[in-house]
């Protein structure tokens, strides 16, 4: 390797980590202008184009493997392109990113809207795509394998709250509120849990189940894969266990599947399996929710941003307020 490229997992640990905050913050602030306003494209956009430029200055040889979609669907940020302010010199980094996770959330002024990336080495990260994914997930302190995707909810249910010491209906569980999942709620509901539906947001959601404070044991439920990626690589960091399965609704989403290089199809992807390797997640809060606190404009032309980036090797989790002048 050339004396000029520095090894991945440095950069990782010394400069990176806290840098990507610069690239969340970008997307967020310029995404705060349309809370509200009824337009999820103009907030997406706007969100896109502020971290597009903020990779930048970040000194790295980027690649987007989770994005905006492929090339030929998304202007900037799409699956492949290059990013961040060293090609060919910079040390070789994958990225999942969502610029506006919650375009609607955003829209309508609702909680729980991020702009959000995940990065790790080379490789580092399923490219997932754009379908749909089954989701399980539960906090830190369980046993390695209590949750399986392969069981039935009622199963892992019963199964998390014997482990956590209480009832079946003292589990309170995260559901994306979707007619496709009237069954599954049904079926939590006949077991007296809690069910906390949520509209948008399902990478939020899945983290939701390690910050005992939300009260959420588990998520449940298929969003998307993308931001199942996202979340695994949350989880990584602070703890957890996730199980992810792609769903798939016809041929096309299937022979994409297989484009990305994913073979079996069934198969049940665990933390390891998602973001495996040194991995860090940031996020900064669009709107306020149970992660973080959302842009605010401030007297005088200041703004307020409420920041979180954490990284799997050291498990460190920093939580940064930032206050910008406009
Ligand atoms: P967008 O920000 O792209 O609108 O995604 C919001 C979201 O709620 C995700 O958090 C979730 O994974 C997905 O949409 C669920 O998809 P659907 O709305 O089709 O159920």
């Amino acid at each position: 390797m050339p004396e000029n490229i520095t090894p991945a997992s440095q950069v990782l640990d010394r400069v990176l980590v806290l840098e990507m905050v610069r690239v969340t913050e970008a997307a967020a602030i310029a995404a705060s202008h349309l809370i509200g306003r009824g337009d999820e494209k103009a907030a997406d956009h706007a969100a896109v184009e502020a971290m597009r430029k903020a990779f930048d200055t970040l000194y790295m040889d980027g690649t987007v493997v989770i994005g905006e979609g492929e090339r030929d669907e998304a202007p900037m940020l799409f699956i492949g392109e290059k990013v961040g302010g060293a090609p060919g010199k910079g040390p070789k980094i994958d990225i999942a990113l969502d610029p506006l996770e919650g375009t609607t959330i955003t829209a309508k002024a609702g909680p729980n809207s991020l702009a959000v990336l995940a990065a790790a080495e080379e490789g580092g990260l399923l490219n997932a795509p754009d379908v749909y994914m089954d989701k399980l997930a539960v906090g830190p302190g369980y046993p390695e394998g209590i949750i399986d995707l392969d069981k039935t909810p009622t199963e892992n249910v019963k199964a998390v709250a014997a482990a956590k010491g209480v009832k079946p209906e003292d589990i309170i569980v995260c559901v994306l509120d979707r007619p496709r999942h009237e069954a599954l709620i049904a079926e939590l509901r006949g077991l007296g849990c809690g069910v906390v539906l949520i509209g948008d947001g399902d990478v939020a959601g899945v983290i939701a189940v390690t910050d005992e404070d939300t009260t959420i044991d588990m998520y449940m439920g298929s969003g998307g894969a993308p931001e199942g990626v996202l979340a695994a690589a949350a989880l990584r960091c602070v703890g957890g266990q996730f199980n992810g399965r792609l769903l798939f609704r016809n041929d096309d989403e299937r022979a994409r599947a297989r484009k990305w290089g994913i073979e079996d199809l069934n198969k049940v992807y665990k933390l390891h399996d998602l973001a495996k390797g040194d991995c860090i997640f940031a996020a900064t809060g669009v709107t306020s929710g149970s992660l973080l606190e959302g842009v605010k404009r401030r007297k005088g032309g200041k703004m307020t941003t409420e920041s979180v980036v954490m990284r799997a090797s050291s498990g460190t989790v920093r939580w940064i307020k930032g206050e910008h002048r406009i």
